[in-house]
């Protein structure tokens, strides 16, 4: 399937797209991010709501210039894993999830 939608078109929603998850998930305090790319909604939502937030993401490519693990009670922790096997997450350990994106394997 042919699209027109830009190539920035990702940039170009990103930041309301943020804001509508962040509103969504906003009473948790304990997030998990799958899929989360180079964290960004993570330290967005740290840092608008406070939460202590745990991105998931599989590939390589994942957490430019940052740790895979974060040493610690970060209230940021980057993991580097599949989000179809989540052994590290333990029961109750979370608030609220944000699942992949359409790109998701
Ligand atoms: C659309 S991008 C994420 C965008 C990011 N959430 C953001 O806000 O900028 C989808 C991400 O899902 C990751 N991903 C795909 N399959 C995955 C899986 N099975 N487990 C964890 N991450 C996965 C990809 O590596 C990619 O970084």
């Amino acid at each position: 399937m042919e699209t027109d939608l830009p190539g920035d078109f990702y940039e170009s929603i990103k930041s309301r797209l943020y804001e509508r998850i962040g509103r969504a998930v906003r009473l948790a305090y304990r997030v998990l991010d799958l899929g989360c790319g180079a964290c960004e909604l993570a330290r967005f939502l740290r840092e608008t709501y406070r939460q202590r937030v745990t991105g998931v993401d599989v590939s390589e490519r994942a957490f430019p210039g940052h740790p895979h693990r974060a040493k610690g009670r970060s209230s940021l922790r980057c993991v580097k894993a599949d989000a179809r096997h989540l052994g590290f997450v333990r029961d109750g350990g979370i608030d609220a999830v944000v699942p992949c994106g359409p790109s998701t394997r």
